[in-house]
C-alpha cells in the first residue's frame, strides 16, 4: 500500500512537470525574438595617407624607420637602388613594409645582401625586392607591402597595405 502511494505520488509529480514543461515552451515561443548579432567587420577598410619620409632622405639599402596605418603598426621606407614590384619615385625603387612578422609577430631586420627582411623569431625571411615574398620560413602569408605615392615636392606618402599586418582584423584600428 505505502509502496503504491509512492508511485502514484511519483507520477503526479512527473505530470506536474510536463504540464509545466509545456507551459514552458509556450512561453517561449511568445518571447520576442533574441536581438540580432553585430556585423563582423570586414578586412577592407579605407586607409589614411600619411607622409611618411621624403625622397632625399633616403640612400640605398639605408631603411628608415616609419609607423602605418598608425604608431601601433611599425614599418620601413627602404631605397632598393633598382627598379622593383611597387616601387615608386624617378627610379621606381623606393618601397615600404611592416617589420612585423606575419608568423608571430617578432620584428624583422634589413639585410642588404639578398635584400630581405629577416625574422629572429623562427627565421622566416622575405623578398623586398618581389612584394615581400616569402622565401623561407615558418610564416603563411607574405610580408606586407605598404603602398606609396609620391608628390612632386618628393614626399612619400603612405596609402594603403596589401596583406593584413600581424595581430590585425583590420588594417586601420
Ligand atoms: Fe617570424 Fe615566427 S615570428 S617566423
Amino acid at each position: 500500500m505505502k509502496c503504491n502511494r509512492l508511485v502514484d505520488a511519483g507520477r503526479r509529480q512527473f505530470l506536474r512537470g510536463g504540464v509545466l514543461g509545456v507551459a514552458g515552451v509556450a512561453a517561449a515561443s511568445v518571447l520576442p525574438a533574441a536581438p540580432a548579432k553585430a556585423e563582423i567587420a570586414l578586412a577592407r577598410v579605407a586607409y589614411p595617407s600619411n607622409r611618411v619620409g621624403n625622397l632625399k632622405d633616403l640612400k640605398v639599402d639605408e631603411p628608415v624607420d616609419i609607423a602605418y596605418p598608425d604608431d601601433n603598426s611599425p614599418g620601413i621606407l627602404l631605397k632598393l637602388g633598382k627598379p622593383v614590384e611597387g616601387g615608386v619615385g624617378p627610379d621606381g625603387d623606393v618601397v615600404a613594409y611592416s617589420v612585423l612578422c606575419p608568423h608571430k609577430g617578432f620584428p624583422l631586420s634589413y639585410h642588404a645582401a639578398d635584400k630581405t627582411l629577416n625574422c629572429p623569431g623562427h627565421y622566416s625571411r622575405f623578398d623586398t625586392e618581389n612584394g615581400g615574398q616569402q622565401v623561407w620560413g615558418h610564416a603563411t602569408q607574405n610580408l606586407t607591402q605598404f603602398e606609396l605615392r609620391v608628390d612632386d615636392a618628393g614626399d612619400i606618402f603612405a596609402e594603403g597595405a596589401d596583406e593584413l599586418i600581424y595581430g590585425r582584423l583590420s588594417n586601420v584600428l
